[in-house]
């Protein structure tokens, strides 16, 4: 149970089953509008492309709650968004800090060390595709569950040398941050459990180090600080978080969108768009991350029609909101169109925090596409007329379940779906 919503503030939907009608609204009302959050933590929601612009690149606008919201200390013992509110990391960090830690990480996500990546995602692609390829004609596999997860799980876990054994677990672990509906008593397990999974991940790098970015981070290059240990278990956190609750999403949103509109294969096969193409306006239409907790007033900050955000205010930016703003896409922002000229997005955010995956999500997405559709042509939708699961979190944008139906075509080959 949550406390009520303030009044005059809606709460924002917990539930994720409406979460574009509730932005579309809240982007009519004002730059910023109040809203209630889990625990009843007011915070401004920002759902215009070119306000989130404006302010992620501002900064009078923080990501360290320490320094610049003195309202964590009212937070509720239990509050859901705490695992992701709080983890010491550098993307809950401000200035030099911020941009310290970021530099420590970010050369391995350049695009040539991801290029180099490609042909472990390609192999584990397609791996997963022959075995879906493989099951029974006519029976319903979850593509979520059996396809996109496994996939970005296999590529950020071998990444950060994460045992086998302590994949799912850890997964089972990070899934339930994300869970914006959980009640007090069930944040507390969930919690409990992230900080078991990430004592027994670095107990067992210390103990078995290898070639990985765990290890890298364990062992500091020569003039780098040791990591403390909060600072150390936040940073896999949110790089294994990060790496895998998204892309997944990406994958999944585009099989769905190809899939419920016939005339986008026929786009793909006669070469019209590419599977770039489908992951851009993926992002743009259904972009894996909607709000993602939280930012903080360093000073007031005046966003006309009246609206000011005051110092310590916390708020937050509806990235997969930005991507359906009418005044960014005046022609039909909420429609699927991998033919639009213009895909422009903030799916990946802007300014400092951009996206040090980005690199890597959308090499991950294009050729998990690639390799689905070339080893199964004629994968359809179990049921197009079903509206499918949804996850229950403002903070991801995704399906909790894609049932498809896998069925090979004997030769096919190739990019396209033939
Ligand atoms: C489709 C997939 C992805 C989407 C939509 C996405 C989206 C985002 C967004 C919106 C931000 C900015 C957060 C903010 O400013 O508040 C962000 C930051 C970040 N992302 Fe991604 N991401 C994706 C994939 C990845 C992957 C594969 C990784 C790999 C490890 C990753 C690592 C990060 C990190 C480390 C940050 C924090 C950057 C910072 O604070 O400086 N992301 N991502």
């Amino acid at each position: 149970m949550t406390s009520p919503p303030d009044q005059g503030c809606p709460a924002l939907d917990t539930s994720g089953l409406s979460l574009h009608a509730q932005a579309s609204q809240l982007r009519s009302s004002g730059p910023a509008v109040r809203v209630t959050l889990p625990g009843g933590v007011i915070a401004w929601a920002v759902t215009r492309h070119e306000v989130i612009k404006r302010l992620a690149a501002d900064a009078r606008i923080s990501r360290d709650p320490v320094r610049h919201w003195p309202g964590r200390l009212d937070v509720p013992d239990g509050w859901p968004l705490a695992a992701v509110t709080f983890q010491q990391n550098f993307f809950n960090a401000y200035g030099s800090e911020h941009r310290t830690l970021r530099g420590r990480v970010a050369p391995s996500f350049s695009p040539r060390r991801v290029a180099a990546m490609r042909p472990l995602i390609r192999r584990t692609a397609e791996q997963l595709a022959r075995r879906l390829a493989a099951s029974r004609p006519g029976t319903v596999v979850d593509l979520r569950g059996a396809f996109a997860l496994p996939l970005t799980m296999t590529v950020i876990c071998d990444l950060f040398g994460v045992p086998d054994a302590q994949r799912q677990s850890l997964g089972t672990a990070i899934d339930g941050a994300a869970n914006t509906s959980l009640g007090p008593e069930e944040s507390r397990a969930v919690q409990a459990d992230i900080a078991a999974r990430l004592d027994e991940l670095v107990a067992y790098k210390r103990a078995h180090p290898g070639p990985d970015l765990t290890s890298d981070l364990l062992m500091p290059a020569e003039g780098e600080q040791v990591l403390t240990e909060e600072t150390l278990k936040g940073t896999l956190f949110l790089m294994i978080g990060a790496g895998f609750e998204t892309t997944v999403h990406l994958i999944t949103s585009a099989v769905h969108a190809v899939l419920s509109e016939p005339a986008h294969l026929s786009e793909l096969r006669s070469g019209k768009v590419g599977w770039p193409d489908i992951v851009e306006e993926t992002l743009r239409h259904e972009g894996p991350i909607m709000y993602l907790p939280l930012r903080y007033a360093v000073a007031d900050v005046d966003l006309g029609e009246g609206v000011v955000v005051r110092q310590g205010e916390p708020v937050l930016f509806g990235f997969a909101a930005a991507g359906r703003d009418p005044q960014r896409h005046p022609e039909e922002a909420d429609r699927f169109d991998p033919l639009r000229a213009d895909k422009g997005h903030l799916a990946f955010g802007f300014g400092p925090h951009f996206c040090l995956g980005a690199h890597l999500a959308r090499t991950e997405a294009e050729t998990a596409l690639e390799v689905l559709f070339s080893h199964l042509p004629r994968l359809s939708l179990a049921d197009p007329d079903a509206v499918p699961e949804r996850l229950p979190t403002f903070i991801l944008n995704g399906l909790g379940r894609l049932p498809v139906v896998p069925l090979p075509a004997a030769g096919a080959a190739g990019g396209a779906p033939t």
